[in-house]
């Protein structure tokens, strides 16, 4: 992984009146002999703030003036200009960002969504997709300063500067663990920003929540990229048992344990692999203690939320086996379940004022003289039997057990699962909407809106009894698999079977999770969706 992104913030009023007669002065540029940039905002008629303009003098307009006019930049949002060691001002090189015309962009999706509603400009991912569109443009080990001062100030400037820095630093994170040879563009050293803003402590407040945020992100990016000989089952729960240090208690599950509780549909899946199942099961309690007063009674009746994951750390299809082209892309079949530490981690750091329990459940899904055969017929821990017709509609099955033990050990206010369950929604939505399938209209509805704030958009599939009945077997309580018509779908009805009436949301991420086109903010493989987008559903919702 990258070495970490320093970002530091300044007051804007640190910074020298007149760059062209000043240079920017040791502590806040630094001195190390590399390259120094300075990031500036400029809106739709060469609009800038009056920081900005205080730094750059008359001077430093009219030369951005006569450039931009040259190479016919207008200032839209995620435009820029690079001037290299541009003449009188004191530095080496010049970054013009643009903003749009009104300090938001002009490239709001208004309408062209079937009716969602855009983004609101103080609202995240604007401003963190500028952070990212700038860190894109600095590149790695860049060593800047950004002069935070958008030429139409936003409703809330000093969330808007942490959302900018929370873009840069999702930005800048590569997976780069395996490579013993750096190419020459890979430049060497950390990256080093400096964001100069009005109010650098304001600034820090949200600061804090966002980095903890981006480091929960990260880590599922992480996680998700490692490859399947390193990250399998044992190695997933240790790396979950680091959460322990942000104070997060964490319960591992081994086989033993799991078939003493029933699980027999998560273990079928994993009796095929050399490597052994686990489940992991990790509490934040964060939740404020009840006012003194209060029976203990009613202190125990305080219900969590839960996040489940399905954790097929390699999914090759088992009996069912997979065809060999893109194969490989199986080792991020934990998508759902990186995604669940990498929230668990966010909540912990940022000390979210929540009670969250995240399980995952870890399996391999291996062909093998001890692997499950269609036909089989497991029993799962709720009880009801499950024959097996595609060893490769595995993660279901997974998922059956942990959800079941969920709704029965802690009997959450909701329960919310994340899985790369089906190729069937890639075809129905592509990598531009996670499918959203639930029991709750204002759970629905929540997470749709969180959605929307972050970045990481949903679209709701429909569930119904017509569909449940394409699951019914012959032989068992219900088959795993519902045949070629309405595949992500009947996943869902089979999730639904085992959430016994607790409100719930499942989010088919197969097409967002991993593979999913490089955006601003992520130029990695695993995108670490769902972090974000479920953090800011406990932050705007169960909460305080
Ligand atoms: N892990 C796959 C789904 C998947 C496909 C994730 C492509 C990411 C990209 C899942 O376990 C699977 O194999 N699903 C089958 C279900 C089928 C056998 C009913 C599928 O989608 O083909
Ligand atoms: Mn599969
Ligand atoms: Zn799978």
């Amino acid at each position: 992984m990258t070495e970490t992104t320093k970002i530091d913030f300044v007051a804007l009023a640190a910074l020298p009146s007149q760059l062209p007669d000043q240079p920017l002065p040791d502590e806040v540029s630094g001195k190390t002999g590399r390259e120094r940039t300075l990031v500036i905002f400029m809106g739709k008629d060469f609009a800038f703030g009056a920081a900005t303009l205080r730094l750059i003098g008359d001077q430093g307009e009219a030369l951005i003036k006569k450039a931009a006019s040259a190479v016919k930049f207008k200032g839209k949002t995620l435009s820029a200009l690079d001037l290299v060691a541009p003449a009188g001002l004191a530095t080496e090189r010049l970054f013009v960002i643009g903003t749009g015309g009104d300090g938001r962009g002009d490239e709001h999706e208004a309408g062209k969504t079937g009716g969602t509603v855009s983004p609101k400009p103080e609202e995240l991912e604007d401003f963190a997709k500028l952070g990212g569109f700038a860190m894109g443009k600095l590149g790695h080990a860049a060593r800047a300063i950004v002069a935070f001062d958008p030429p139409q100030p936003p409703k809330d400037p000093a969330r808007a500067a942490a959302d900018f820095a929370l873009g840069m630093r999702l930005r800048d994170y590569s997976f780069d663990n395996y490579k013993t040879k750096k190419k020459d563009s890979d430049a060497k050293g950390r990256t080093e920003i400096t964001i100069a803003v009005e109010k650098p402590a304001a600034v820090r407040l949200h600061v804090k929540a966002a980095e903890a945020v981006t480091a929960g992100v990260l880590t599922a990016r992480s996680l998700v990229n490692e490859p399947p000989n390193v990250l399998y089952p044992e190695e997933f729960a240790n790396r979950a048992m680091a959460l322990k240090k942000h104070g997060v208690e964490v319960t591992v599950l081994d086989d033993a344990a799991m078939r003493e509780l029933g699980m027999g549909a998560l273990l079928g899946v994993g009796q095929g692999s050399a490597r052994a199942s686990r489940a992991v099961i990790m509490r934040w309690r964060g939740g404020k203690a009840p006012k003194e007063g209060v029976k203990e009674s009613a202190k125990s009746k305080s219900k969590p939320v839960a996040f489940v994951g399905k954790g097929v750390c390699f999914d090759t299809g088992g009996i069912s086996i997979k065809p060999a082209a893109g194969m490989e892309d199986m080792k991020g079949d934990m998508a759902g379940a990186a995604c669940v530490v990498g929230l668990m981690q966010a909540l912990a750091e940022r000390k979210a004022n929540v009670d969250a329990v995240g399980v995952i459940g870890l399996v391999e899904n291996m062909p093998g003289p001890q692997a499950q055969r269609p036909g089989d017929i497991v029993k799962s821990m709720s009880g009801q039997t499950i024959e097996v017709i595609n060893t490769d509609a595995e993660g279901r099955l997974v998922l059956a057990d942990l959800l079941w033990y969920v709704q029965d050990k802690f009997k959450p206010k909701f329960i919310v699962d994340l899985a790369t369950l089906t190729g069937a929604i890639l075809v129905a939505l592509g990598q531009e909407h996670a499918g959203l399938f639930t029991n709750n209209d204002e759970l629905g509805e929540r997470l749709i809106a969180a959605g929307k704030v972050t970045g990481e958009k949903l679209w709701r599939l429909p569930l119904g009894t017509a569909y449940d009945k394409m699951i019914d077997s012959k032989f068992a309580d219900m088959k795993n698999t519902g045949g070629r018509h309405a595949g992500s779908i009947t996943a869902a009805q089979f999730l639904q079977r085992f959430v016994n009436g607790t409100p719930w949301a499942h989010l088919d991420i197969a097409g967002t999770g991993m593979g999913s086109p490089m955006s601003e903010i992520n130029q990695s493989w695993g995108s670490g969706f769902g972090v974000r987008l479920l953090n800011q559903l406990v932050a705007d919702y169960y909460e305080g």
